[in-house]
């Protein structure tokens, strides 16, 4: 089965085909991060207005890149949540228009379980059940998972997501947009001199609070001479604070559910600080980390063909309704496997 995955929920426009059987068959991204970064974020009216331009040059790329025509695919998925109305908006009435007049069905994905799918996509994918850590620019959250669909809620962020928590304090530091991995690379010439706070690790429970983290940060930026190394050490002591509280919450979660296998997705988890302080607690922990390709991390198509693949293959599909969701709790997913 080809599935054709369309994503647009905020600043990238993916499109990927995946077969059910040969696995990836093409992939392609466009990213709108040169448009916004003259206004230090996402502006959501330019961003469906990109992806309105970007996304049919897109889908015929993708075809003709993967030697295949309309009539070849089965399924089309698009991401239906959470993320930007206008922007679902835009990636939901493609797919959908596009499915009715190929007279095959469409599939709404939910973006974070796109995001928790993609590790799927390697060469040593991860078996269920296992602990899912999914860090991105909207969501924090820490689940248990025993299956596709079938997801409780271990914890989650009280505030800001962790990459909302990169991004502002990428803006403190007067770095630009995409704050994240400009963050990090500054990170890189520093070293922490200061021990920032670890939020929320000296009680019991899986939830996580970075603003208060962002305070602590803004204080100790106010505080400095503000030099070139102060502020690249301020990065490395904030990155090496967010990486250690994941760790401990993570360390926490295995602990507790006695699972042995740990999946780290989302924007985040291209973080090379963050990956190898997850890695070597699983190693301390006798258990088996999962990340996706760093490409896969933050937004593309892929993770949305292939989880509308696995929908597609369980029987599911949606109606001839346009439905998207701006707010969609990932516990509200219904499982491909009845038990
Ligand atoms: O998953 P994603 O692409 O979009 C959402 O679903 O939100 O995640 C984007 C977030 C942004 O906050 C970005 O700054 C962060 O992921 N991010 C990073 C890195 N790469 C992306 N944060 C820290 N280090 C990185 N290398
Ligand atoms: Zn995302």
């Amino acid at each position: 089965m080809y599935v054709l995955g369309i994503e647009t929920s905020c600043d990238e426009t993916g499109v990927a085909i995946y077969h059910s059987e040969k696995g990836l068959i093409q992939h392609v991204l466009h990213s709108q991060v040169a448009m916004h970064k003259d206004y230090g974020g996402v502006v959501p009216e330019l961003a469906s207005r990109d992806h309105i331009r970007q996304l049919v040059p897109l889908i015929k790329q993708s075809l003709h890149e993967g030697h295949l025509s309309p009539c070849d695919i089965d399924g089309i998925a698009y991401t239906a949540g959470p993320g930007l109305i206008g922007a679902l908006l835009v990636g939901a009435a493609t797919a959908r228009s596009l499915a009715w007049s190929w007279s095959i069905p469409a599939i709404a994905v939910h973006h974070m379980e796109g995001h928790m799918l993609a590790p799927m996509l390697e060469v040593n994918p991860p078996e269920f059940p296992f602990v899912a850590l999914l860090i991105s620019g909207g969501h924090t959250l820490l689940a248990q998972v025993e299956g596709i669909g079938r997801y409780e809620l271990l914890g989650e962020s009280l505030d800001d997501a962790a990459g909302e928590a990169f991004d502002k304090t990428a803006k403190m530091l007067d770095l630009s947009y995409p704050g994240g991995p400009e963050l990090s690379a500054l990170a890189e010439q520093g070293s922490p001199q200061i021990k920032f706070p670890r939020p929320m690790t000296d009680r019991p429970g899986l939830d996580f609070s970075f603003s208060g983290l962002k305070t602590f940060t803004l204080n100790t930026i106010n505080a400095s001479k503000k030099s070139n190394q102060d502020k690249a050490d301020i990065a490395a002591a904030f990155q090496q604070a967010v990486a250690e509280t994941l760790s401990i919450k993570c360390k926490r979660a295995l602990q507790l559910t006695g699972m042995k296998r740990l999946v780290v997705a989302g924007g985040v988890s291209a973080n090379k600080h963050i990956r190898k302080s997850l890695t070597e607690m699983t190693e301390r922990e006798h258990s088996q980390i999962f990340f996706p390709r760093l490409q896969f991390c933050t937004d593309n198509g892929a993770m949305i063909a292939f989880a509308g693949c696995q929908r597609l293959m369980a029987g599911q599909q949606q109606g001839l309704e346009l439905a998207v969701r701006p707010r969609w709790p990932i516990s509200e997913l219904s499982a491909t496997v009845k038990t």
